[in-house]
């Protein structure tokens, strides 16, 4: 399975000719038309042709290891996949599971290549503070309850939008669909710590809400580029990272094209031991990622009715989305919904 190219195969619907770009994105795209096609040897011949340039990406290194290994090149395949950890190449077990690696796996050349992969995967989760640092905070606009769209119209029209127009969204917006997502809706006296401030838009199992928030402006008027952590309870944005982080949210998702034109982007994250705690392994296996699934539904049809795109993206590397986002250590990320006005 090599992640770039199923991506592809799964997501995106259309798919620009590889004829249209240039130098090394040409390349690698030609390259992994190939690969879906089986032709290891073009496929290979393609990226060590892009590779000359100097270019290289984590995921192209890999996919040039499945190539070579599948066309009986252990010493090269090898060789790709080390250079591919070297670069940022994560995904344990895509490495472990991977048809096209099958013949490579045993060995003092893959114990040395999962050994690396180790290092470097325990080096990036030492990284992650255990806690959120405070940062500074930004006040939200009031939330609206009404609107002029019904719920049975955004029901019906609602699809996944992967390209949106350059205007900027405004801070109103946002938070219209932070609070959509996951605003407080109801307090409670003398209600449990675990609520963390009361009842929501998304409906959460036991109450536990497990999920934390992030808004990652990149266009958005009133509010400087950063990825913000959503305080429900307060309403409000903390900022956990500064600077436009477009890049790396992009490069985390493995450059989905969706990131080329959003102004925002919704990242969700769960914190596995809020619902754990009381449900054990049914908690981490079922109720968090139907938690997820509410909210992110809420965050469709808010986005519908401010004539606003959006689509659920579950594709990435989450360390290194979980760096982009300055999430804390127990914190796993879990989807990232690019924002965009409807084009
Ligand atoms: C769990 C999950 C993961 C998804 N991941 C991606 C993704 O990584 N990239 C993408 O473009 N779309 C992703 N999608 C969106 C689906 O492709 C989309 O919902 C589907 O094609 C149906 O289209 P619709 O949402 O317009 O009805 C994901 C959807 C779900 C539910």
């Amino acid at each position: 399975m090599r992640m770039r190219a199923v991506v592809l195969a799964l997501f995106v619907l259309g798919i620009a000719s590889a004829s249209l770009a240039q130098g090394y994105d040409a390349l690698v795209r030609e390259a992994e038309t190939k690969l879906m096609a089986q032709k290891w040897d073009e496929a290979l011949a393609l990226y060590e042709q892009a590779f000359k340039s100097g270019e290289f990406s984590y995921n192209d290194f890999y996919n040039a290891a499945c190539a070579g290994a599948r066309l009986g090149k252990p010493d090269l395949a090898y060789s790709y996949l080390l250079k591919a950890i070297d670069a940022g190449f994560l995904e344990r077990d895509q490495l472990n599971q991977d048809p096209d690696l099958e013949t490579l796996r045993s060995g003092a050349r893959w114990q040395a290549v999962t050994a690396a992969l180790q290092l470097k995967l325990e080096a990036i989760e030492k990284t992650f503070p255990e806690s959120r640092p405070a940062g500074p905070v930004i006040e939200l606009p009031a939330p609206r309850f009404d609107g002029t769209v019904s719920v049975e119209a955004a029901l019906k029209n609602r699809r996944s939008i992967r390209s949106y127009a350059a205007a900027p969204l405004t801070l109103a917006e946002v938070s219209q669909l932070l609070w959509a997502a996951y605003g407080i809706t109801q307090t409670r006296e003398n209600a449990p710590a675990f609520i963390r401030g009361g009842l929501r838009t998304a409906p959460s199992a036991g109450a536990r809400y497990p999920l934390d928030l992030y808004l990652a402006a990149f266009n958005v008027t009133g509010l400087p580029p950063g990825i913000y952590w959503y305080d429900s309870e307060k309403h409000q944005l903390m900022r956990t990272v500064e600077g436009d982080r477009r890049k790396e949210v992009s490069e985390a998702a493995f450059n989905q094209g969706m990131f080329e034109t959003a102004s925002a982007a919704i990242i969700y994250s769960a914190v596995y031991e809020r619902s754990m705690v009381k449900y054990g392994q049914r908690g981490r296996d079922r109720y968090v990622c139907m938690d997820l699934g509410h909210s992110a539904e809420n965050v469709y049809l808010q986005a519908y009715a401010l004539k606003i795109g959006t689509v659920a993206v579950g594709a990435f590397t989450d360390l290194w989305l979980k760096k982009a986002c300055g999430m804390t250590r127990p914190e796993e990320p879990l989807y990232i919904m690019p924002l965009g006005k409807v084009e």
